[in-house]
């Protein structure tokens, strides 16, 4: 028989969302391992973008699909149907949120349930359901508080005492929507925003709408530009003029800062624990043909430099609970624990970066994390225990003029709900903190 044309997207996104919900997987690793097994060679690059906004619309959408189901559910399913579990949620994203014909979704949900001996005997169930749902779907969506139920409830409070409840809401708004498109460019950012149909941020980050494949897009090959969020390009800037310094990138993998330091003439140290992910950024650095940087493996808690750096980025491990946007499983596979097991290893790794500094140098340290105990609080007690360091204030005009985003004490805190744009689809930052300190003499 000849394939089910949307079966093989649906199939892979059901065993993705398997691997991570049920399996506490990384999405991006899983994607990359599904490619490296081949998994992904007969699906057509438009099946494959298919198969990231099923996974993607599953995970952004998790607690309302999962209330809606629960609404159609006479009593939870047994921990044994785990797969028809994924076949329900894939097959509700589909119902409620995308762009899909209701008896496809529904039919390509039972297909794929007759598939294997794990789905065959919920293929009356899934039917059922998910015939209901296309039924009550107006309804349902009505009774739902989206941000409440897509929203870990850990989460929901932690943001809600750091930043106040309505930001708090703004953020989780901003969770549910698909990202930009971010390019640092290497120059001329109005041009390339002109060839690839996109706008200059007034941070010089050129944005577009996300969709297709990147490395189909013009410059790509050249190496004109690399994927980076608008917020992720600033901490590198607050080194101020690296050209011909010595500047230690520590954590630096995959490398989107290495590469504005390297492009800003800087002579790079870049340190990672990770062989892999520095094959990464040595690949990313070829094709931007940027050079010198000598990059290292090694753990910063038992690494030591020949001799102090004129600058140190640090931009530590963390909870990346400000990239939810671009990694929507943040949410779920993180929790308290790592959260204050990821502070424990910053401070550890910070107090040895101090040491790498020169007199009258500069220290950047950055987290991609939302989480005041993985960036604020950790400067506070890093200024306490180091009496040889000052903060020096973050200018607004350094980070393109984004007065909302430096705190009370200069450091920069960007928030998912920052630079709202009139089109939705062109809005928001990850949420980063970076503080700046200088080495005194
Ligand atoms: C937030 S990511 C870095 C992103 C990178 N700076 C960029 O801009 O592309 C954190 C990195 O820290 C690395 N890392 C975690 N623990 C480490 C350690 N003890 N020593 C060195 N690198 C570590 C991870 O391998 C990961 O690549």
């Amino acid at each position: 028989m000849p394939p089910i044309p949307g079966l093989a997207a649906r199939r892979a996104a059901t065993d993705l969302i398997g691997r991570v919900l049920d399996n506490g997987r990384p999405l991006d690793l899983e994607l990359d391992a599904m490619a490296a097994q081949g998994a992904f060679r007969g699906l057509e690059p438009r099946d494959r973008a298919l198969v990231r906004a099923l996974v993607g619309t599953t995970l952004r959408r998790l607690g309302q699909i999962d209330h809606a189901l629960s609404r159609l559910i006479d009593k939870p399913l047994p921990e044994k149907a785990a797969r028809a579990r994924a076949i329900l949620r894939i097959g509700a994203a589909q119902l409620l949120f995308m762009d899909v014909p209701d008896h496809a979704a529904v039919s390509l949900a039972v297909d794929l349930a007759g598939e294997d001996r794990l789905g065959r005997p919920w293929k009356g169930l899934i039917n059922g359901v998910l015939r209901g749902l296309a039924r009550r779907r107006d309804e349902i969506l009505q009774s739902q508080d989206p941000v409440r139920l897509n929203t870990p409830d850990w989460l929901l409070v932690r943001w809600i005492v750091a930043y106040g409840a309505e930001r708090a809401q703004a953020i989780a708004t901003m969770h549910a929507a698909e990202p930009t498109l971010d390019l640092s460019v290497k120059s001329d950012p109005a041009g390339w925003a002109q060839r690839l149909d996109g706008i200059v941020l007034p941070t010089g980050t050129v944005r577009r709408t996300a969709g297709g494949a990147v490395e189909q897009l013009d410059g790509f090959e050249d190496g004109a530009w690399w994927v980076q969020d608008a917020a992720a390009a600033l901490p590198a800037r607050l080194l101020g003029g690296v050209a011909g310094k010595r500047v230690a990138d520590l954590c630096a993998a995959p490398g989107g800062k290495t590469a504005a330091l390297a492009l800003a003439g800087a002579k790079v140290t870049a340190v990672d624990i990770s062989a892999d992910r520095l094959k990464r950024l040595t690949q990313n650095l070829d094709r931007l043909k940027l050079t010198g940087v000598e990059t290292v493996v090694a753990d910063l808690m038992a690494w030591d430099p020949a001799e102090p750096y004129d600058a140190v980025l640090l931009d530590a491990p963390c909870s990346a609970t400000g990239t939810i946007r671009r990694h929507p499983d943040v949410a779920y596979l993180k929790d308290e624990a790592d959260v204050a097991a990821l502070a424990a290893t910053q401070a550890a790794i910070l107090g040895r970066a101090a040491d790498w500094v020169k007199a009258g140098g500069t220290l950047v340290y950055c987290t991609c994390s939302l989480e005041p105990e993985e960036g604020e609080a950790q400067i506070a007690a890093f200024l306490a225990a180091h009496p040889d360091y000052r903060r020096r204030p973050i200018e607004a005009e350094e980070i393109g003029g984004l007065a909302e985003c430096i705190t009370g004490d200069g450091d920069m805190r960007t928030l998912p709900c920052h630079l709202a744009a009139e089109d939705l689809r062109l809005g928001g930052l990850d949420g980063f903190f970076a503080a700046r300190l200088v080495r005194v003499a």
